[in-house]
């Protein structure tokens, strides 16, 4: 039985037209028959052979056969929550998108936590990253915030993600280690790709293990542009902040829990909804104006780079509350599709190479994980605005299109569906101006990949930096090759000397004499030097 109320809004209004309630309901199968007993299959003779003309025996276990689908490659394990969003004050002077215009709006929210490495049955305390994804149900069409725990990420380009992806999960021959990062393969990546740095400072330290996920922040990660109504942009970061705080456990701790409960962060978040202590996160921008681009030391399309919160304040302008458990987590938690691609007028996004590259990856991947051109068709990802347009058919269509046509222009049919004005909310992608060579190459300006590593580990105090000194150890420490070892010292002895003098000692092993060229490893971890480099 619920605690918690049920709040109503357009969302779960309209989800409640697809939720079946089958208490006190008499049974039938797919057809509409009613079953007189799906508990004996057909026989000759009660101790005979089974009949292949048992339809409701062949329905029933078909329907079983088919009840997986295959997991997502990346973020696997999830929990997921609906609530909703309230703005503090209009943002009308820098984006015209309504969710964001609207106070006395209230926006419909579902949040999908998950951990990247594990697959779907792995523990939730792996020392991993959370995804941390807001669908914002707005009347503008869905708009997904498809963020992270930490606010920066290992690579710079999306094109080395499958390299990422397949050097974190299990190894290749042995499925060996389902859910942690302490493992050869990781490290070799890791120690290759020394844009990795910043990042792999976040996933050592505490902010790998939270305490729940009531208590993690969350990213948007990329710099993102807003647009308001006079068509001026801004860029922008994304922020989760938790009202409950920041909040981590120890190691040795996650270690106990994986084994004691595996569920522990989805159950967390079960019952504190179910209880009604609703999770509560305030959305926090960083606002950079659009002539400020070049004015900081890094560059805002470089996704391995935060804007200090010094430089560029958080505004809190409004709060995520989650109130509501989903009814079925298949249904729900499984089937939603997240896409950073899904916007509303007034956000847009900028050239980052990790974003770019992300716009193609979602929609690609759910054609497969979801079975087909019609998973915007599933309840939890339907707007909730209708929808009409002159896309037809495909595995399991649900809507029953009316009329001749499906095109356009078309002289026939006039009433079919219409082209929106940029005035009438109509989405246009804003104008930027690009002149360019077409190169495959990288900016020099990404090219800085410890200072932020080393700003990250200054911010810490002593006890949080003791933790990303154990957690190093304790990591390469699994690592079988010595050399992958070395090579790591040789990364962290460019972030901190005291720290990869510690990792060294925990490790038994002596810091490199002579660093690589340059004093740094090159930008590709590559001795003979990609072209890259040769950008000028
Ligand atoms: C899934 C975040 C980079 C490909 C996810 C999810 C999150 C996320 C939160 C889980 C969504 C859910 O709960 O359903 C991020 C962030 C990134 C990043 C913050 C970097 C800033 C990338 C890149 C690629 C990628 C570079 C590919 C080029 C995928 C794929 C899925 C996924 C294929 C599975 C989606 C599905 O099956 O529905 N990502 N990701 N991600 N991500 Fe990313």
């Amino acid at each position: 039985k619920k605690l918690a109320p049920q709040p109503e809004n357009d969302k779960t209004t309209q989800l409640a037209a697809h939720t079946l309630d089958a208490a006190g309901e008499q049974m039938r199968t797919n057809t509409g028959l009613f079953i007189n007993d799906d508990q004996n299959s057909l026989k000759a003779g009660d101790r005979g052979p089974t009949l292949l003309e048992d339809f409701i025996l062949r329905e029933k276990i078909t329907h079983f056969d088919h009840e997986r689908i295959p997991e997502r490659v990346v973020h696997a394990r999830g929990s997921g929550a609906h609530g909703v969003f309230k703005l503090y004050d209009s943002l009308s002077p820098v984006t015209k998108a309504a969710f964001l215009n609207e106070v006395e709006r209230e926006t419909p929210v579902f949040v999908r936590f998950s951990t990247v490495a594990g697959s779907r049955g792995s523990t939730d305390l792996a020392r991993d990253v959370r995804g941390f994804a807001v669908r914002f149900y707005t009347p503008e069409g869905n708009f997904d915030l498809v963020g992270n725990n930490m606010p920066v990420f290992f690579i710079q380009d999306a094109i080395k993600f499958p390299d990422l992806v397949h050097a974190v999960k299990p190894e290749p021959d042995n499925e060996i280690p389902q859910a942690a990062s302490a493992h050869d393969t990781f490290w070799d990546f890791i120690s290759l790709t020394p844009e990795s740095a910043h990042m792999i400072m976040w996933a050592m330290s505490d902010r790998a293990i939270p305490r729940s996920y009531r208590m993690m922040e969350g990213f948007g990660v990329h710099t993102f542009r807003l647009i308001n109504a006079e068509g001026k942009a801004s860029f922008v970061k994304f922020h989760w902040k938790p009202l409950l705080g920041v909040h981590a456990v120890a190691w040795d701790e996650a270690q106990n829990i994986s084994g004691k409960d595996p569920d522990f962060h989805r159950r967390d978040l079960w019952d504190a909804i179910e209880s009604g202590a609703f999770p509560e996160y305030e959305l926090g921008l960083q606002i950079i104006p659009e002539e400020d681009e070049f004015k900081f030391e890094f560059d805002l399309l470089d996704p391995t780079k935060i804007v200090p919160e010094e430089l560029v304040p958080v505004q809190r302008v409004g709060k995520l509350t989650l109130n509501r458990n989903p009814d079925n987590f298949f249904a729900e938690t499984e089937q939603v599709a997240f896409h950073l691609g899904h916007i509303v007028p007034g956000i847009d996004f900028t050239n980052d190479p990790l974003l770019q590259g992300r716009l193609f990856s979602y929609t690609d991947t759910q054609l497969t994980r979801l079975g087909g051109p019609n998973f915007q068709e599933i309840p939890i990802n339907r707007p909730i605005v209708p929808v009409h347009n002159n896309q037809r058919d495909g595995f399991m269509r649900q809507i029953i299109n009316k009329g001749k046509t499906s095109y356009g222009p078309n002289g026939i049919a006039a009433n079919d569906p219409q082209q929106v004005k940029e005035a009438d909310g109509g989405f246009v992608s804003y104008q930027e101006r690009i002149e360019a060579r077409k190169i495959r190459a990288r900016s020099k300006s990404f090219f800085d990949h410890f200072s932020q590593a080393r700003l990250f580990f200054n911010s810490q105090s002593d006890p949080e930096k003791n933790h990303i000194v154990d957690a190093l150890t304790f990591e390469l420490g699994k690592v079988k090759l010595v050399e992958i070892r070395e090579r790591m010292l040789g990364v962290l002895v460019q972030i901190d000397k005291g720290l990869a003098t510690q990792v060294a000692y925990g490790l038994g092993l002596h810091l490199p004499e002579t660093l690589p060229a340059n004093g740094h490893v090159p930008a590709d971890g590559n001795p003979e030097d990609f072209a890259s480099i040769q950008v000028e």
